[in-house]
């Protein structure tokens, strides 16, 4: 793009390589940093190292703008540089900020007017600190700017190139308006700040997702108690234009790598200066014992789970991804393992292999349900709306699902032979079925 500065991009994870793909197809050759070289060696050979739809597409189309390196001075020559690396939280809540300053620390040098613009998410105060370390490290030449970004896995490349909003906090105005220019072509809103409401911006917006969640998962966890349906509730309630449907849905509660720890650093910052944010609290809370929910359902229909089986459907933290950062499926899974089931799992794109020791993955669906006592649907991937059918419920042990995303019809899957638990709605035990053909075991696992 003539006239457009070069773009640098610390880190090729999920933010900095959509970033520089979406860039890339905005017309602005863009050099993408990242520091482990396998990742690295992937993208030069034309591999995506993670699962992402469309992004394999963009990168391949943008291929003369896009170049990746180890080295953080080949990025000199950009006019702006994006840092994008993980802010993965501490054992205090804290976000931890090593690999941001570690960037820091590797800044190229130039004498050139450069921007740094900060994409990971940080708590409220980092760009004051960061202004400060530049001026004393001399790098006045360097201009700060705090630019959020929103996108969600699984549907980041359309989230960047159609975006609710911008949000651009700066020192100086017209670093703020440059970094606005490089947007050019995307058509929305852009909210221009001050660096800490910029900050405040990215954390209260997942503090408030995460908070409709444990909502509405509060209230499934109601309708059980007084035979209401949460499904109905939501619609009823989300078609309220004051309120709306979205992140309105029941089910066994967030992950993911953003919305925990976001919530837990903003919790934390409050904490740290002087404030309890109570309602934070109680979000995180219910959203730790949602997940644990699952347990006692199927010690419900099934007693102790000791030596039962259960078939663990979804491992992503959300369909369309295969991140599994603080996904629920870890803490059903390893609560089962520790309750003494035989677990087997199944996702499409995941891979829990390294992660859930004493857990068997299966290719497939049927494998994963074969023998089991019980199904549970952990992450809504289209695949599983299939489930309620014959040769699953011919090839478990026990025909029970628990439907950790109300993902299945409750009425057609009773109807198809299976006890049903969902989330906040009407279940149906396994006594109630009618008498079934004995289970014929179907061989292979991997
Ligand atoms: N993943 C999301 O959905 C999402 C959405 C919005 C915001 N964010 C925020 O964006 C930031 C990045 O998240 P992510 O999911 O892309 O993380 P990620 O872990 O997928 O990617 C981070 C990358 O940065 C690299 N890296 C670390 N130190 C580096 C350095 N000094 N130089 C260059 N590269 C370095 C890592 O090797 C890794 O590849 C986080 O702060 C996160 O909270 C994430």
């Amino acid at each position: 793009m003539a006239g457009s500065p070069t773009i640098g991009i610390f880190g090729a994870g999920w933010v900095g390589l959509v970033t520089g793909a979406c860039f890339a197809d905005l017309g602005h050759d863009v050099i993408v940093r990242d520091v482990v070289p396998e990742r690295i060696d992937a993208l030069k050979a034309a591999r995506t190292p993670f699962h992402e739809p469309e992004l394999s597409d963009v990168l391949a189309r943008n291929a003369e703008r896009i170049h990746y390196t180890l080295e953080a001075d080949d990025l000199a020559s950009a006019g702006v540089l994006f840092i994008c690396v993980q802010t993965p939280p501490t054992y205090s809540g804290d976000a931890d900020l090593s690999y941001v300053w570690t960037a820091l620390d590797d800044l190229p040098h130039t004498d050139e007017r450069q921007l740094l613009v900060m994409k990971s998410t940080v708590p409220v105060g980092t760009g004051e600190k960061v202004r400060a370390a530049l001026d004393a490290r001399g790098l006045t030449n360097v201009g700060y700017i705090s630019n959020p970004e929103f996108l969600a896995e699984g549907t980041a490349v359309r989230d960047f190139m159609k975006p609710d909003r911008i949000v651009i906090g700066a020192f100086e105005a017209e670093d703020g308006a440059a970094v606005e220019a490089l947007y050019a072509g995307i058509d929305t809103p852009v909210v221009r700040t001050d660096v800490a409401s910029a900050e405040m911006i990215k954390l209260a917006a997942n503090a408030f997702l995460s908070t409709r969640i444990s909502f509405i998962n509060e209230i499934a966890n109601v309708c059980e108690l007084v035979g209401a349906d949460v499904q109905s509730v939501a619609q009823g309630v989300g078609l309220d234009h004051r309120l709306g449907p979205h992140f309105f849905r029941a089910g066994v509660g967030w992950g993911g790598s953003c919305f925990g720890k976001d919530v837990s650093a903003l919790k934390q910052l409050a904490g740290n200066s002087g404030y309890h944010f109570q309602l934070l609290a109680a979000v995180i809370e219910v959203n730790e014992l949602q997940k644990r929910r699952v347990i006692s359902k199927l010690e419900k229909h099934l007693g102790r789970l000791r030596g039962k089986t259960i078939a663990v459907l979804g491992l992503a933290f959300k369909p369309d991804t295969d991140d599994m950062r603080d996904a629920p499926s870890l803490v059903i899974a390893s609560r089962l393992l520790a309750e003494g089931a035989v677990v087997r799992t199944w996702d499409p794109v995941a891979d829990a292999r390294d992660r859930l020791i004493g857990a068997t993955q299966c290719a497939t669906v049927l494998e994963a349900v074969t023998g089991a006592d019980a199904a549970v649907i952990v992450t809504e991937w289209e695949e599983l709306r299939q489930l309620a059918s014959a040769d699953v419920r011919d090839a478990m042990r026990l025909p029970l699902i628990v439907d950790g995303r109300n993902l299945l019809d409750p009425a057609e899957t009773r109807r198809a032979g299976f006890a049903y638990e969902g989330v906040g709605r009407p279940s149906s035990p396994l006594e109630a079925l009618p008498e079934t053909e004995p289970a014929v075991p179907v061989s292979g696992s991997t």
